[in-house]
């Protein structure tokens, strides 16, 4: 039997000029070097220059992404944006990109949903190609989040970064077979019941305000690592793959050790994942795609490799994707 299926034929990503190291952090918070290293394993992290904004990092790493799989901006169909960052309260930041692209037909919207945004992004991309509503997508992870931190917590401040990422998909014929290139499955999931412990502190409904993050770290970092498990054992068992297949995990990068955890819980040795967030902080639903392209980009991920991509965040929200690249 032929099915559908969502081909990764481009990935880009984008990161801001401006780096600030642990040392610049400690320059204006009480904190050093040495406990960043620790506790997070984040060494440094790229924020936008002043009057950069979201789609302007979402454009760039999609012009990379376009030109890798030789498609114009007018031939795609559709693009879902995931960020918690938009350049305005409203209309979407995908529809910027949208126009700075040239795409003139189809649709382009935004998806919200912290740090699990790209994965959420991507099922919504890859059930439209599955279903042969559209042929040609962009799925891309942006976030700006240094302008919703509050650079007096060194509880957060310390924690995030800038950046975008983001693939190419095209539909095309398979077998349906795990041989297959391109996205296998994915799988969403949320709780709101924790959404006080990962949250802005504003929005226009509420206060007028766009608010600042707040997090409460510990149980954040408790439902992290085994949601980030539980949800890959779910998707392998799903489609009959076991974990000594998986080429790479690619996961949110929030934290080594949340990311050294997830990996001890699922049996796969660090050398197998993919670790981004010594060099780009926590870029929330850019850290995947970041993630993804940067290692493709490097030569460490290689096409036709199978591919776990877990992620957790505000909401709480999490899932995971399969990929054959
Ligand atoms: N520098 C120095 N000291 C700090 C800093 C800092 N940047 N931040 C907090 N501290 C202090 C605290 O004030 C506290 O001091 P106190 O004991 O005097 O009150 C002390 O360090 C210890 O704090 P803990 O909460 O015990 O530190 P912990 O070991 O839990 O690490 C951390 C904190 C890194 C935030 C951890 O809880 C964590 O990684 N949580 C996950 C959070 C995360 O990654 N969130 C990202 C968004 S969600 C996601 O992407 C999945």
């Amino acid at each position: 039997m032929t099915i559908l299926r969502s081909r990764i034929i481009g990935l880009g990503s984008f990161l801001p000029e401006r780096v600030s190291t642990n040392d610049d952090m400690a320059k204006i918070v009480e904190t050093s070097d040495e406990w960043i290293v620790t506790r997070t394993g984040i060494r440094q992290r790229h924020f936008a220059a002043e009057g950069v904004s979201s789609s302007d990092m979402a454009v760039k790493a999609a012009e990379e992404a376009l030109k890798a799989a030789g498609v114009k901006g007018e031939d795609l169909d559709l693009i879902v944006l995931a960020t918690v960052t938009p350049d305005k309260t409203f209309p979407a930041t995908a529809v910027y990109v949208q126009a700075a692209l040239g795409m003139t037909h189809g649709c382009a919207f935004d998806v919200v949903a912290a740090c699990s945004g790209f994965l959420y992004a991507l099922r919504a991309a890859d059930n439209m190609i599955r279903l042969g509503q559209v042929k040609t997508a962009l799925v891309i992870g942006v976030e700006t989040l240094s302008r919703i931190t509050d650079f007096t917590d060194r509880n957060t401040c310390v924690l995030f970064g800038d950046g975008a990422g983001c693939a190419v998909l095209r539909a095309e014929e398979c077998d349906g077979s795990l041989a297959d290139r391109g996205v296998i499955d994915t799988l969403i999931y949320s709780d709101g019941r924790y959404a006080p412990e990962l949250c802005s502190t504003g929005g226009p409904s509420t206060n007028h305000e766009v608010g600042y993050i707040t997090m409460n770290g510990r149980e954040v970092f408790r439902h992290a690592a085994v949601n980030m498990a539980d949800v890959s054992e779910e998707i392998l068992a799903k489609n009959g793959v076991s974990m000594e297949q998986v080429d790479w995990l690619v996961p949110h990068q929030a934290n080594i050790r949340i990311l050294e955890a997830t990996a001890k819980r699922l049996g796969i040795p660090m050398e197998k994942v993919i670790s981004t967030v010594g060099d780009h902080a926590n870029t929330s639903a850019a850290s995947i795609p970041l993630a993804l392209a940067e290692s493709y980009k490097s030569g460490k991920i290689k096409e036709g490799q199978l591919l776990l991509l877990p992620g957790m965040g505000a909401g709480f929200t999490w899932g995971a994707g399969l990929i054959r690249l």
